[in-house]
C-alpha cells in the first residue's frame, strides 16, 4: 500500500505526519519504507536518526516516483511517501501512484481553500485511475481547544475529501522531535498526549493494520 502525504503548501506538517506514520507501522511489526520525495530531504534524515531500522529512499523527481514506487510497493507492505512543498509535477506523480493520499492542512478556511490546487490533481488522478487514491484531510497544528467546526467540514466536503476525526494539535513536542532525533512516543511523559493523538489518527486511517496485529500480540503474550 502506498500512502502519500501531499499538499503543495510547505510547513503544514507533511514530514511530521510521514515520519510518524512510518514509525508507527514499523513498531507494529509491518514492513515499511519511507520515500522522501522532497528535495529538502528533511524527513529521511529525521527518520534515519529516530528509527534507524526503517529504510528510507529519496525520490525527488517525477520520473523516479512513477518508475520506482511500484517496485517499492512490491518489496514492502507499506510505502509512506513524504511529498514536497511546491513542485506540482512531483505531487502529480505521487497521486498517480498512491493508494491513499493524506492532506495535512491547518484549520483555517484560507488554508482549506489553498488545498484546491492539490485536490484538482487528486481529481485528475482519480479520474485516470477509476477513483483511486482516496483523499483524506488531516487537520494539523490546531489549537488545543479546537473542535471541528462546521466551516471546516463544509470546506472539506466542497473539495470532496474526507476529514479525519482526529486532528494533530499544535504542540512544542512535535517541533522538538526532529532535534531530539525522536518520534513523539519516544519522548516521555511530556509527549504523551501527542503520542496518543498520532496513534488514534493512524488507527482510524488504517483500521486494518490495527486489526491484523491483534492475533499476533495475543500469540506473543
Ligand atoms: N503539530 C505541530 N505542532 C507544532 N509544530 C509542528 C507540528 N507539526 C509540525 N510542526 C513543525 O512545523 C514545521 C513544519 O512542519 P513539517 O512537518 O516540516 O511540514 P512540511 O513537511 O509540510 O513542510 C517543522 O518545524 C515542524 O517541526
Ligand atoms: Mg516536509
Amino acid at each position: 500500500m502506498i500512502v502519500v502525504v501531499a499538499n503543495s503548501k510547505g510547513g503544514v506538517g507533511k514530514s511530521t505526519l510521514a515520519v510518524h506514520l512510518a514509525a508507527w507501522l514499523h513498531e507494529l511489526g509491518r514492513s515499511v519504507v519511507l520515500a522522501d520525495c522532497d528535495t529538502q530531504a528533511s524527513s529521511s534524515e529525521w527518520s534515519r536518526e529516530a528509527m534507524p531500522d526503517v529504510p528510507t529512499v529519496r525520490l525527488d523527481d517525477p520520473d523516479a516516483i512513477l518508475d520506482e514506487l511500484p517496485a517499492l510497493a512490491r518489496e514492502y507492505e507499506f510505502v509512506v511517501a513524504d511529498g514536497p512543498g511546491s513542485n506540482t509535477e512531483t505531487s502529480r506523480a505521487l497521486l498517480l501512484r498512491a493508494d491513499l493520499a493524506l492532506f495535512p492542512c491547518k484549520a483555517s478556511l484560507l488554508e482549506a481553500r489553498a488545498l484546491a490546487q492539490a485536490t484538482a490533481q487528486l481529481r485528475q488522478a482519480q479520474d485516470i485511475r477509476g477513483g483511486v487514491p482516496e483523499g483524506v484531510v488531516v487537520l494539523s497544528m490546531v489549537g488545543k481547544q479546537y473542535r471541528l467546526t462546521r466551516d471546516m467540514r463544509t470546506a472539506a466536503a466542497a473539495l470532496q475529501l474526507k476529514l479525519a476525526d482526529t486532528a494533530i494539535t499544535l504542540r512544542q513536542v512535535y517541533a522538538d522531535a526532529p532535534g531530539q532525533r525522536a518520534v513523539v512516543w519516544h519522548m516521555g511523559t511530556r509527549a504523551r498526549d501527542a503520542a496518543q493523538e498520532m496513534r488514534a489518527l493512524f488507527a482510524a486511517l488504517l483500521p486494518d493494520v490495527r486489526r491484523a496485529q491483534k492475533p499476533k500480540r495475543r500469540a506473543a503474550g
